[in-house]
């Protein structure tokens, strides 16, 4: 691979990892994903914007050589998360004279992770510029898209945007820009579920942000380059809309059949009211899906059997995550089924504690459900949809 030109001046230097199946330890990667990094090149001096996930840092050299980029200037540091950081130290010591330009708390956990010494570092703050001769970079500090330290950096005469994670997607591909549209889009409503869902009104101020400058293209740090910038933006501000749609998600575990059968029952009783339902046995899914439906649900059923006196712990697992998530889902509840006793529904409520969303009366079975508890299945969906409707996410013809 080679350096690839974006804009006269302007070239993307990022690395594709194709093989890469799991980010954080936690969140799969079907798709692979790459590590994005830019050299913008002034009349009178060079910034490299970003760099990528250290094991890949001869890739990204030899993109570097491959434009003969012999003296850098300035690393500029959009976020500190080492996919994009952890090979700074390297091209410090590749570029000797070259500083670290940053915002202050990026600096500080820059200094933190990676023990760059503070005399490497200029501080930028919101609004602040870098002049590379006729290219001038601004800096946007943007908080919480998705840690506390993350900025943009701006390219004024070419109107282009480097958003750091913000607008991203976990994807790998040899289009430099977005070219199969409804691809990339899934990939980056996943990533927006998985990183940036918390964080919806800080996401909401940036995109207004963003929207200001007109900007020409942006170029995230993971996934290929929005050349139509307009796309991600709608969808991003779609997605962050405190509506919800008429989507019930039940994730959902199942040893012996019991709680399967009440999940069945549930999902059929929901299809009958005309709610759509996303069921998703966990013991198979991919934790993403779960997370992509959150965007939307207005409704999350969580179920699972007891085992060894308490909830299943995959779906203990999938409930801290849903927790942590944020979603924007206005009813919950929790059914399940269980052989001799134990905590279960006080066990999820206490894990979803950051739902800020309505409980409905939870289900709890005895073994293989009967037809009394069908008939309690039966009222959940009624009581769904009674408060679809009430929300106005029931459409007539569905009634
Ligand atoms: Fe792609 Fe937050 O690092």
């Amino acid at each position: 691979m080679a350096g690839r030109e974006m804009k006269p001046g302007i070239y993307y230097v990022g690395v594709q990892d194709w093989d890469r199946e799991i980010f954080d330890a936690l969140i799969p990667t079907p798709d692979g994903t790459s590590y994005n990094a830019y050299v913008v090149v002034g009349s009178e001096k060079t910034a490299l914007v970003d760099s990528v996930e250290p094991q890949k840092r001869e890739a990204y050299f030899a993109n570097l050589d491959s434009l003969k980029i012999e003296k850098v200037d300035y690393i500029i540091s959009n976020h500190a998360e080492q996919d994009h950081s952890g090979t700074i130290p390297f091209l410090l010591d590749r570029y000797p004279g070259s500083k670290v330009v940053t915002n202050l708390k990026c600096r500080n956990f820059l200094m933190e992770h990676l023990l760059i010494p503070e005399e490497l570092f200029i501080v930028k703050g919101d609004g602040d510029t870098l002049s590379l001769g006729d290219k001038t970079m601004e800096f946007m500090i943007a908080p919480w898209v998705h840690w506390p330290e993350t900025m943009f950096s701006y390219v004024r005469e070419d109107k282009v945007l480097f958003s750091c994670d913000f607008l991203g997607s976990h994807i790998a591909t040899s289009d430099l820009f977005v070219r199969d549209e409804p691809k990339v889009y899934e990939a980056a409503k996943r990533y927006y579920a998985e990183i940036m869902m918390p964080f919806r009104s800080q996401v909401r101020r940036h995109l207004e942000r963003i929207r200001s400058l007109n900007v020409d293209m942006i170029g995230p740090s993971h996934g290929p380059i929005w050349e139509k910038p307009d796309f991600i933006l709608d969808a991003y501000g779609e997605w962050v809309k405190d509506e919800a749609e008429n989507l019930v998600l039940i994730p959902y575990v199942t040893m012996h059949g019991s709680t399967e059968k009440m999940v069945e029952h549930l999902v059929d009783a929901l299809i009958r009211r005309g709610i759509s339902v996303a069921p998703f046995n966990l013991t198979y899914t991919d934790l993403g899906k779960i997370a992509i439906n959150l965007v939307d649900a207005a409704t999350i059923i969580v179920a699972a059997p007891m085992v060894l006196a308490g909830p299943h712990p995959t779906a203990v697992h999938a409930a801290a995550l849903v927790n942590c998530l944020r979603p924007k889902a206005k009813f919950a509840g929790i059914i399940g089924s269980f052989g001799w006793g134990g905590k279960l529904v006080e066990t999820f409520a206490g894990l979803l504690g950051n739902l800020q969303a309505e409980f409905l009366e939870p289900i709890l079975v005895k073994g293989y459900p009967k037809p009394e508890d069908l008939e309690k299945l039966e009222k959940l969906a009624d009581d769904i949809l009674e408060r679809h409707m009430a929300s106005d996410l029931v459409r007539t013809d569905h009634e």
